[in-house]
């Protein structure tokens, strides 16, 4: 494991999350979905989950209701992707692939919904935010989800374009990033580096939100 970038507020690891054995005060990450091998490696997801989540908060990314990684969530939380649905373009059109589920262990028992516009090559509201992670989540989201956590570090285990970090960093939160590509190292680095220059990173109509209690 090697450091990326570092400073009093956040460390972005680039290497294989197993081997990373310290604490956080919660964890908040979205890990490759299982089934996804041909887009991400996927064989840390179960032994990392099971070994960070269990006695800590946490918020979870995840595919499916019949198999939790960490016992029955106290809440799942919708994140409707508000992508707007062209008669004649393919974005949006797949029901599944407009929402998400997000499981909640330790962090309150009250479900929402959140509508926040996904971040998708060629929509212009989040030009401004886009990088070229192929599963890139709104800062927005991000930001709001973290508000449910307490916590002064916040640990992502699966960074990508390192969302979660800077999602903290915007919070008042400290943040501990992990990220076995390099690729993806390089442009959360980018990300941190652009945000502590520019003291946040400029928001886009994407970043606007609404959440419903349910
Ligand atoms: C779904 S993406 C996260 C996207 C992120 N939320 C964002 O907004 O950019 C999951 C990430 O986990 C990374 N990953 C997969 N296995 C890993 C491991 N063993 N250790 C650290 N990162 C890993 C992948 O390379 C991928 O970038």
């Amino acid at each position: 494991m090697k450091i990326a970038f570092q400073n009093e507020n956040v460390t972005l690891w680039h290497g294989d999350c197993r081997e990373w054995s310290g604490k956080a005060d919660a964890v908040v990450t979205d890990p490759p979905y299982p089934g996804r091998e041909d887009l991400f490696p996927t064989d840390a997801v179960w032994p990392v989950l099971r070994r960070l989540i269990p006695g800590t908060p946490a918020l979870l990314f995840w595919p499916c209701l019949a198999d939790f990684p960490c016992g029955v969530p106290d809440a799942v939380h919708v994140w409707h992707k508000s992508v707007p649905i062209h008669p004649r373009s393919e974005v949006g059109n797949v029901a599944g692939h407009q929402y998400e589920r997000i499981l909640s262990y330790g962090c309150g028992a009250r479900c929402e919904v959140f509508r926040v516009a996904a971040v998708m090559p060629n929509f212009a509201a989040c030009a401004d935010e886009l990088t070229p992670h192929p599963t890139q989540k709104p800062l927005a989201l991000v930001g709001r989800l973290l508000e449910r956590v307490k916590g002064a570090t916040v640990l992502d285990p699966f960074c990508g374009s390192g969302t979660t970090l800077i999602a903290a960093l915007e919070t008042g939160r400290k943040a501990i990033g992990i990220e076995i590509d390099e690729r993806w190292v390089e442009v959360a680095r980018r990300r941190l580096e652009r945000w502590h220059a520019q003291g946040r990173l400029s928001l886009t109509a994407n970043d606007r939100i609404e959440a419903r209690h349910g």
